[in-house]
């Protein structure tokens, strides 16, 4: 009797070296959990902290829109603004889908403020980090202290201290949509980037379509590092803004943590705009 052949598929896996954010279907599959406990903290934090009633929200790198829809849907006037055209393209398709108002510009969030003084400035999951040199950074504050009314809030999460340079302390998750499963791996390979006081930040999506194709798509960001000091400093130092809380990623104002200059690890703070 002649033996078959074993059936053999062989996946051609395509790498592509890109940014991921211009890829940014994949993107939002990769952060498409449920905005809505970070939305449910920004908006604890309105109702605790700032001076006033909260009507107008500014998001600086808002992406594909994730943060910013939520916000809309809860009745808010929100501005995003992003610096690639994709990811703004995508957020306005997924805002029209969602039915909500968004006013998504193209720009860079180190010169870019809403026409309008705004009432809270929300910006998480450590995207303020890409503003890579100490003058982007600072620009970066600056703007936002010009265009925050009085009284009104700063909710910022990043990243901050030193975490061991090891593929093994990397963060891991996948998500699936519509037949689209992205399996993401964020770590830092512990090399600086080109830029004083950055490292570079390594992301691995791996991307598997509905139709069996499969990619790898490698970035490396490269974020500016902080201490708890060196953060603070950034928007304390001019004294616009006030620091009034700082809780981890879990996003629980009742769990506050200690701003203890040796911190490593997430962290999402409110500062409140001064006189
Ligand atoms: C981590 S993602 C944002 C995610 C989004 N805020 C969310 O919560 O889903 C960071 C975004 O910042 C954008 N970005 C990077 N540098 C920027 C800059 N200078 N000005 C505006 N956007 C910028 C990137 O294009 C990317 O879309």
């Amino acid at each position: 009797m002649t033996r078959r052949p074993p059936i053999v598929t062989i996946v051609c896996m395509e790498t592509i070296q890109a940014n991921w954010y211009e890829h940014p279907r994949w993107y939002d599959i990769a952060f498409g959990w449920d905005p809505v406990t970070e939305v449910d903290f920004v908006e604890a934090a309105f109702e605790r902290f700032a001076d006033g009633e909260v009507k107008r929200v500014y998001e600086p790198f808002c992406g594909t829109g994730r943060i910013a829809i939520e916000l809309a849907r809860r009745g808010y006037l929100v501005t995003g603004v992003d610096l690639v055209p994709g990811a703004v393209e995508y957020a306005r398709l997924r805002a029209r889908e969602a039915g909500v108002e968004v006013e998504l510009t193209l720009g860079d969030a180190c010169a870019f403020m809403p026409s309008q003084p705004v009432d809270a400035i929300i910006t998480l999951i450590d995207s303020f980090r890409l503003l890579a040199s100490a003058e982007m950074a600072a620009r970066g504050a600056q703007q936002f202290a010009s265009g925050l009314r009085f009284g009104g809030l700063l909710v910022i999460g990043l990243d901050i201290g030193e975490k061991p340079p090891l593929e093994t302390h990397e963060e891991r998750w996948t998500l699936e949509r519509a037949g689209t499963r992205v399996e993401t791996r964020v770590f830092a390979p512990g090399r600086p980037g080109k830029t004083p006081g950055t490292s570079i930040a390594r992301s691995i999506l791996r991307v598997t379509e509905s139709n069996g194709r499969e990619y790898e798509l490698v970035t490396d960001d490269e974020m500016r590092d902080y201490t708890m000091g060196s953060f603070r400093a950034l928007f304390e130092i001019n004294g616009d803004f006030e620091l009034l809380t700082l809780t981890s990623r879990k996003y629980d104002l009742d769990r506050p943590i200690e701003p203890t200059p040796d911190h490593c690890g997430d962290i999402v703070a409110v500062f409140r705009r001064r006189e």
